[in-house]
């Protein structure tokens, strides 16, 4: 008999599409072990506030479809001090709460993490963001999508770069990441794309540039990953408008239209997947550990290794790509 009788579920930073195909997952996985849930609104902050409802199976109907997230979702400043993890720590203990699973990115898991330290209780983390930055996993409950949204939307943009002999910067999310770029470029059969990742190593511009690129060609798609690192689609463009004057530039940010709609059936199995085995790693006594899928299989990530070790890119997807872009 495991010694968690309810669990308490959230979602925390930036939300991801198939984050309410976890939070199903998990309700009904825990309610079918025997368990009883509490659906914690806005991410940590509403731990602090009380923001708490049982949740029951109906709770999670017809949400698999949906993007964003039914829980809500926030970044709270005050989880970050000792005294909103205290406030937070009497809720869940007034509440009767005996574990959490937390669903989110990077800065979730890090909460999560100096939480269950601070008070030896039980958490277990579900990958949820569009950056796909978190290391153990393969890939993060939202970055398919996130990726086809991307694709569809540079096949448009192609059709104008196209007709008017353009060069297009289109700049994508990730944070400090390069996975929606670099994916996202050879999905959408782009040139070339700029990623924080290698951009201490070389300067990609110049190198894509200098390869010769648009000398069989009239148009063509870069696209560069947001990050102070890379200097964005901006950055690049102004460099762009300086030194090679000769080309007539244009820039599109696709922002946040990268975070919505409906979740692909890739990120609805895998948020299944993941949300029934966070409840499994509960019935086995494992705390702290994230949900990973590694050659599709499911693996548990101790929160100190997902955060702390950098997620590397995959090299060989470069050389694809320059090497298709000809
Ligand atoms: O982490 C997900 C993400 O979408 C990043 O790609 C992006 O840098 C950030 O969140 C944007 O955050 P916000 O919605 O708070 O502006």
């Amino acid at each position: 008999m495991s010694a968690i009788k309810c669990i308490g579920i959230l979602t925390s930073g930036g939300d991801a599409p198939g984050m309410n195909a976890a939070i199903r997952a998990v309700t009904r996985a825990a309610i079918y072990n025997g368990i009883a849930v509490k659906g914690i609104y806005r991410g940590y902050k509403g731990l602090i506030t009380g923001e708490i409802v049982p949740f029951k199976t109906e709770n999670v109907s017809n949400i698999i479809q949906h993007g964003g997230t039914i829980l809500k979702t926030a970044r709270c400043l005050e989880f970050k001090t000792p005294e909103g993890r205290k406030v937070a720590y009497d809720r869940i203990v007034e509440e009767g709460i005996d574990a959490l699973v937390v669903i989110g990115g990077d800065g979730t898991l890090t909460g999560a993490r100096i939480f269950a330290q601070e008070y030896n209780y039980p958490i277990v983390g579900i990958p949820g963001t569009i950056d796909n930055d978190l290391f153990g996993t393969d890939i993060t409950i939202g970055y398919d999508t996130a990726l086809n949204t991307i694709m569809d939307a540079v096949d448009k943009i192609r059709d104008t770069a196209t007709s008017h002999d353009r060069l297009f910067f289109v700049e994508v999310m990730g944070r400090d990441a390069g996975f929606l770029a670099l994916n996202g470029a050879i999905a959408s059969g782009a040139e070339a794309a700029i990623i924080p990742e290698i951009a201490v190593e070389k300067d990609q511009l110049a190198e894509t540039i200098e390869n010769g690129f648009r000398k069989s060609k009239n148009s063509s798609i870069v696209l560069v990953a947001e990050s102070d690192i890379t200097g964005g689609a901006m950055g690049v463009a102004e460099r762009v408008k300086t030194e090679y004057p000769q080309f007539d530039v244009r820039v599109t940010i696709l922002g946040h239209l990268q975070r919505g709609g409906s979740p692909t059936a890739q990120d609805r199995i895998l948020a299944s997947r993941m949300g029934a085995a966070a409840i499994d790693a509960l019935l086995e006594d494992q705390r702290n550990v994230m949900t990973g899928i590694q050659n599709d299989q499911i693996v548990y990530v101790p929160f100190s290794k997902a955060i702390k070790n950098d997620k590397p890119i995959n090299r060989e997807l470069l050389n694809t790509l320059r090497i298709l872009s000809i």
